[in-house]
């Protein structure tokens, strides 16, 4: 079986297990960091399965959603991998990637590093800016019935990740706390020229979003 019959059983499997998924990290979500991961490539040496496998497991099982749970995601893509004509040595990168894509505030413990890694991580990343950033920001404090905004609560920045997980802290907040300092962590160049436009959208709407909250017509 061909690698391209593995991205296509790859697919259907992750559309089929994100059905019910909160709508910032379904099915659209994994399309589009699929789409980065291949843009980024462009400009990229790195092993183009292994990224597009990675960007398509990359939240098949967000431990957002799993009670905190980091090891189910791993678990899930490396049973579905072993079902398919997979080298071992492109699989354990595949789950190393999954294992180290997530941003978690900031705080990552692991070693692993490699320019797959790279890629899946700022396609995941670009996906959190701009348009698209904002509207999965709110979707997800939404979802959690955290407050829009709130004056009287600060952002903090350089929380633990553990505060960062379980945060309830108004949606406004979390630019500060996550999406504004994504543009300074991005791996490769491409992908900082994309992350600079879409953070300076994001500059754009929070000053206008000020000013309408104090009343500005
Ligand atoms: P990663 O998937 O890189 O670990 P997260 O899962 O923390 O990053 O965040 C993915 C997206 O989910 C964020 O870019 C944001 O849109 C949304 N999100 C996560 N946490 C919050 C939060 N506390 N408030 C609002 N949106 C959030
Ligand atoms: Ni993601």
């Amino acid at each position: 079986m061909s690698k391209v019959l593995v991205i296509s059983n790859t697919k259907k499997f992750v559309q089929d297990s994100l059905k019910e998924a909160e709508g910032g990290h379904d099915w659209f979500h994994i399309l589009r960091v699929y789409t980065n991961a291949k843009h980024l490539l462009k400009s990229e040496i790195a092993n183009p399965f292994i990224v597009e496998i990675a960007s398509l497991l990359h939240d098949i099982a967000d431990s957002k959603f799993h009670g905190g749970d980091e090891e189910i995601g791993p678990q899930k893509a490396r049973a579905f991998l072993e079902t398919q004509p997979v080298e071992q040595g492109d699989l354990d990168h595949v789950i190393k990637i999954i294992e180290n894509v997530s941003y978690k505030g900031g705080h990552s413990h692991s070693h692993f590093h490699s320019k797959e890694l790279e890629i899946v991580q700022d396609a995941d990343r670009l996906d959190a800016l701009g348009a698209i950033g904002i509207a999965r920001t709110f979707n997800f404090g939404g979802f959690k019935n955290n407050p829009i905004y709130d004056p009287n609560i600060p952002a903090d920045p350089h929380q633990t990740k553990e505060a960062y997980k379980k945060s309830n802290s108004p949606t406004i907040n979390h630019f500060y706390e996550k999406l504004l300092l994504l543009k300074d962590k991005m791996n490769t160049n491409s992908a900082k020229v994309i992350a600079e436009k879409r953070h300076n959208y994001m500059i754009t709407y929070l000053d206008q979003f000020y000013k309408e909250w104090n009343g500005e017509l």
